[in-house]
């Protein structure tokens, strides 16, 4: 059985600032056919990529990366908020959508040189979460070898941003 995963978003008008219509993958994540589909259609994705590990930013990063990871034997590797790592790390500073800086960071043995990495998220908005996660890989001397996301909002060409900072396999489940 296939779902249309669009039935599994909730959309919340002006949240969390007025004017932005905000999409909620609650709904997708609390269903087990739908999350399954998800991460199915992802690794599928990933199956040609050649990949050596996956990389997620906190924290929704965490809820599609950890289990691809597992549905393709590979490991996970977290792009932590700023000063949660107990060791030495890697960082990039990005801003944020509805304004403010923050930082992302990954310990620096969690990637060898030439390993070839996926990074996904739930949703890329304005590209800056994965440019600065893309950053820190290629800091350690990793190779991002995709890009994977449930949901893209065009409006914002995220994707253009990311494709500046260099060509690169993308997939987005959903666009809006
Ligand atoms: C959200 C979302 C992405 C990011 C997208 O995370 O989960 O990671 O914003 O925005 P961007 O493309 O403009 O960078 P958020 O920073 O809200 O953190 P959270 O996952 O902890 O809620
Ligand atoms: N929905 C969910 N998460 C987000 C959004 C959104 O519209 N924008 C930035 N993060």
């Amino acid at each position: 059985m296939t779902v249309d995963l669009h039935n599994y978003v909730a959309t919340v008008e002006n949240f969390p600032e007025d004017g932005v219509s905000f999409r909620d993958l609650s709904p997708l994540m609390g269903d087990g056919v739908a999350y399954k589909q998800t991460i199915d259609a992802i690794a599928n994705f990933a199956k040609d990529l050649k990949i050596d590990l996956i990389a997620g930013p906190e924290s929704r990063g965490f809820i599609v990366g950890s289990p691809l990871a597992y549905a393709l034997n590979i490991g996970f590797v977290p792009a932590r908020k700023g000063g949660k790592l107990p060791r030495a790390a890697v960082s990039a500073s990005y801003s944020l959508e509805y304004g403010g800086e923050n930082v992302l960071e990954i310990h620096k043995d969690a990637i060898k040189p030439g390993q070839r990495v996926l990074i996904v998220d739930d949703l890329l908005a304005t590209g800056g979460t994965i440019n600065a996660t893309r950053e820190i890989i290629a800091e350690l001397g990793g190779v991002v070898a995709g890009v994977a996301f449930i949901i893209e909002l065009k409006d914002l060409q995220g994707r253009e941003k990311i494709m500046r900072a260099g060509d690169v396999p993308f997939l987005a489940l959903m666009t809006y």
